[in-house]
């Protein structure tokens, strides 16, 4: 299993939720964050007050998928939806997922997080 971290511009929270809903992809969780990327630390002035201008909020997508076929097409999906070409639009990150367990029926694996019967 490969799970799939994506953080992307507010703006495109519903373009990338409607691509993975295309492909198919039913699992999601995502998060408001903060965060800033390359253009890091410059502080700047609001009514003068100093503030981090470059912590900036972002929506983070989490995926999981049982295979590297479904890591790729999510991470294609996930890059053609939330891109604009201009800097900011986030980061795709995947790494390997030790365990999953669907609470419900105790399935684990793979098996946890395919859609079933009910
Ligand atoms: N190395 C990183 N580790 C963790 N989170 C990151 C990293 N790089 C970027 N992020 C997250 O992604 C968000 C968007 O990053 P951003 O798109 O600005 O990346 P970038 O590398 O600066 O690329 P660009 O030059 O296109 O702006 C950041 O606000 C932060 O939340
Ligand atoms: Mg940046």
């Amino acid at each position: 299993m490969i799970k799939i971290e994506a953080i992307v511009r507010e703006d495109k929270t519903e373009d990338v939720k409607q691509a993975l809903q295309d492909i198919n992809v039913h699992g999601i969780t995502l998060y408001q964050v903060m965060g800033c990327g390359t253009q890091k630390g410059y502080v700047g002035y609001v009514r003068g007050q100093e503030v981090d201008i470059n912590m900036l909020p972002k929506i983070k997508f989490e995926i999981v998928v049982s295979t590297e076929e479904w890591e790729q097409k999510v991470i294609d999906v996930i890059q053609k939806a939330a891109y604009t070409g201009t800097p900011g639009d986030g980061k795709i990150f995947s790494y390997d997922m030790r365990t999953a367990m669907r609470i419900r029926t105790r399935e684990t694996g793979a098996e946890a997080i395919q859609p079933r019967r009910q």
